[in-house]
Parts: C-alpha cells; structure tokens; sequence
C-alpha cells in the first residue's frame, strides 16, 4: 500500500536485470507511491534479464543504454523527459560489474584494463550520469540522486576486489557533484551503503553467501533487504528529506558501527577450541 509520497513525481531508475535487482524493487515502490518513471539498462541486459516485463508491468519505457557512454546517457535523458512528461525529480544509479572479478583476477593481480572498466561501468558513469543531466537541466529543482554503494568503500572485506576502489570513487562523486548541484538548483545527491544481497551482481563476489551470513549475524538489527531498501530510495526522493544530500546513508541492520557483537566472541573463541600449546593455552596466532 501507498501513501503518495511521490505523488506526481517523475523519475529514471538504471539498473533493474531482473526480480532480484536492487532497482526492481526501487522501481515498483516508486511506482506504488505514485510516480511514473522510465526504465534504463544495457542491450544485452534487456536481452539476458526480465526488464522488458518490468517495463510492461509499470507502463514504464525501456531506454537501452551503456552507462559509460555519454552519447547513450543523453538518450536516456532526453527521451526520459519526452515520455514523462518534463524534467524528473529523481534517479537512481544502481550500476556496478567488476570484469576483474568476473574474471577472478585476484586484487595484487589486477589487469589494469579491466580496472579501468570496473571504474567506469561503476563509479564514473555516474559523474557521467550527473554532468549529462546538468548540461541538459534534466532534473527539477530540489530533485534527488541516489547511488547504491557498499560498506567494502570503507573497510576491507575479503573477495571485493576492485569494486571497493570503485565504491569509494562512488561515493566521493555524490560529495563533490553535491556541492556543485546543490548550489546552483537545490539538487541533492547521496548514496546508500545496502547490506550484503542476493542478486546477480552480488552473487559475484567471492565467498558472498558467507558474508551474507556473517554481517547478518553481527548486525543487530539483521540484514536490510531489497525490499527495505527500496523503501528508504522513496524517502530518499520523497519531499521529507529535502536537505540531506552528500551523505553516504548506511542502510545495513547496525552492521557498520559494530566491532564485535556477543554471538561472533563466543563463536570465535569456539573455532579455536582444541589449539592449545603443550600447557594447555589456546594458540590465537
Ligand atoms: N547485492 C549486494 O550485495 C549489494 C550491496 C550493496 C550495494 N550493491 C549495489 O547495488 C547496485 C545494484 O546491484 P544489484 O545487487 O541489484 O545487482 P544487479 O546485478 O541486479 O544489478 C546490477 C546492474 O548493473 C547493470 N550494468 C552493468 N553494467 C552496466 C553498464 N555498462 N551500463 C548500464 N548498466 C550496467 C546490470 O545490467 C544490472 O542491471 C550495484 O551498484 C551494486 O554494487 C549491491
């Protein structure tokens, strides 16, 4: 159920594959709170996934598009703006795909070609996103941008790999193009930190299923799903949070203030059981 808190609203939401997608739920709630919006991912993506179906279902268009390319970009904008009816009030970039990782080059064995694929499909697409929609003044004033980060920007976790690089890039992006369009059209920009999630893109880290299990443990309040966080995109872009911009939001159960939680001591100091020196002292290192 509703409560129209995108009334009238107009929006682009990049990055829905499919029922999984992180954006198909953004989407559908944006939808449910009364927005209209329009679709965009890569050809190929259209042709692998379900977006077509998402796109029948919201009576939403499908633009075809490669983020990294400026030209396709321009597409995206301005036939979003010729279907919607004017110029939109949000957009959301839920875009990342590391070929170093699809390729399982490990993170001192980086190919530098890739690295910079990574980057771009990642984190530079959405300067790229931003400065094409500021030079075609395609976003109401008072309008808002959310990317989807992850925690690995700040704190290593094991098997990220380059996507870290690029989160972290992300994230300084939303900051500094804050600045820029926040002063000149009251546009805001921020990006949230999701927890963990079962999705194509997120299946792809190495040992995922474990870190799942394990930040959903450590955070008190458990792992945010998609779902919820498609909730927090629609207050994000809703009126009510008109002066929070250049922020990364963590939306993650807890998880990034935890050090160590009663369960994870108790488990750790199990998993040492049995070695023990010739005196009987647990051997931690
Ligand atoms: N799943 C997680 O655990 C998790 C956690 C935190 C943040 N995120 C972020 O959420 C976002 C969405 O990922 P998801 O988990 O929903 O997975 P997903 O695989 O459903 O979405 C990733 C999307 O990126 C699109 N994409 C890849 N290259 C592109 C390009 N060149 N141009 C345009 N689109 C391109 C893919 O087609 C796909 O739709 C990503 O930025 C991801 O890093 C995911």
């Amino acid at each position: 159920m509703g409560n129209n808190l995108l009334k009238g609203k107009r929006g682009i939401i990049f990055g829905a594959l499919n029922d999984m997608s992180i954006a198909w739920k953004v989407a559908e709630r944006c939808v449910e709170e009364g927005a209209t919006v329009t679709l965009s991912n890569t050809a190929l993506a259209i042709r692998m996934g379900t977006t077509t179906e998402l796109s029948e279902k919201l009576n939403a268009k499908l633009i075809p598009a490669d983020a990294t390319s400026v030209e396709d970009l321009e597409k995206v904008f301005a036939e979003s703006m010729e279907a919607l009816g004017g110029k939109v009030d949000f957009i959301l970039h839920s875009i990342g795909m590391s070929p170093n990782v699809r390729k399982k080059r490990p993170y001192d064995d980086l190919d530098y070609g890739l690295l910079n694929q990574t980057l771009d499909i990642s984190a530079i697409s959405f300067h790229k996103m931003l400065q094409v929609a500021k030079k075609m003044d395609a976003i109401n004033d008072w309008g808002s941008v959310i990317a989807l980060s992850y925690g690995a920007a700040q704190r290593t976790m094991y098997g990220y790999n380059d996507m870290a690089d690029a989160k972290a890039m992300l994230e300084s992006v939303a900051r500094s193009f804050g600045y820029i369009y926040g002063r000149s059209q009251n546009v805001r920009i921020n990006t949230i930190s999701q927890s963990p999630t079962v999705t194509t893109a997120g299946s792809g880290i190495k040992g995922f299923d474990s870190l799942v299990d394990f930040s959903d443990r450590m955070s008190p309040l458990g792992n945010a799903t998609a779902a919820e966080c498609a909730d927090y995109c629609v207050v994000m872009f809703s009126d009510l949070t008109k002066k929070v911009t250049m922020q990364n939001l963590y939306h993650d159960g807890g998880y990034s203030s935890m050090g160590m939680s009663f369960r994870a001591m108790e488990q750790y100091i199990k998993s040492f059981e049995g070695l023990t020196d010739e005196q009987g002292n647990i051997i931690y290192g």
